[in-house]
């Protein structure tokens, strides 16, 4: 799967999906990040390993659908298949999200479909929410409110900020969205309406395989579970 990465800010959840890759976990190639903010951190992490880059400030555009349609000319040019959006802080236009149908994947901090926008996580905390989380999900044009491919939830402490939380979310980011990712990439996903289904070998079957490598934090859950490895 050739992928291009959108991404706006710091970009942690393109380092883990480009080190899912390196690690033989996620099969898919990093083609192409791209980014409407040309200062990007994210931008540094992609050159760094070497992949090709796309950055253009939207402000410079007349129209989103100006804008997007630069990223899906680059995108066609590196003949990209699927598409990540790792803290991509704007909108996609119908025509973007029409040239990848179903194959625009996004991660967002909150238990969905709960907590929408841009504060996902401070929301879940300032609503007195007893669990945090993310959740990776199909992209439709509403936002945060495609079908969800998993969600992993975090036990909210007494006293717990913003800058308490957010690590534990982040980390459990970096282990679900390689995952939906590969996912993807192998063909699992299904969709029935609007739930996600994955093939019974893949969803929860209480085999040795099924555990994760690697355990989760206290107080966090994960589901579907994790493949070994991510
Ligand atoms: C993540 O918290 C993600 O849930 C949200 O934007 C943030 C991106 O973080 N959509 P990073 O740039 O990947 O570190």
């Amino acid at each position: 799967m050739r992928l291009a990465v959108l991404a706006s800010g710091r970009g942690s959840n393109l380092q883990a999906i480009m080190q899912s890759i390196s690690r033989g976990r996620l099969a898919a190639r990093v083609a192409l990040v791209l980014s409407n903010v040309p200062d990007a951190p994210a931008l540094g992490l992609a050159e760094a390993a070497g992949v090709p880059v796309w950055a253009k400030d939207h402000r410079k555009f007349s129209s989103r659908a100006r804008f997007d349609a630069g990223m899906l000319e680059a995108m066609a040019a590196a003949r990209v298949d699927a598409v990540a959006l790792a803290g991509y802080m704007r909108l996609l236009s119908p025509a973007f999200l029409n040239a990848y149908p179903g194959r625009v994947l996004n991660v967002h901090p909150s238990l969905l479909p709960a907590f929408t926008g841009a504060d996902g996580a401070g929301d879940t905390l300032a609503y007195g929410a007893k669990f945090a989380g993310c959740s990776v999900h199909i992209v439709e044009e509403a936002v945060d409110a495609g079908p969800v491919i998993i969600q992993a939830a975090v036990a909210v402490r007494d006293n717990e900020t913003k800058e308490s939380l957010m690590p534990r979310i982040h980390a459990l980011e970096h282990r679900i969205y390689p995952q939906a990712l590969h996912w993807l990439a192998t063909g699992k996903l299904r969709l029935r309406g609007r739930v996600v289904h994955l093939p019974p070998a893949e969803y929860g079957e209480m085999s040795p395989h099924s555990a994760p490598s690697m355990p989760l934090p206290d107080g966090c859950l994960v589901n579907p579970p994790l493949d070994p490895g991510f």
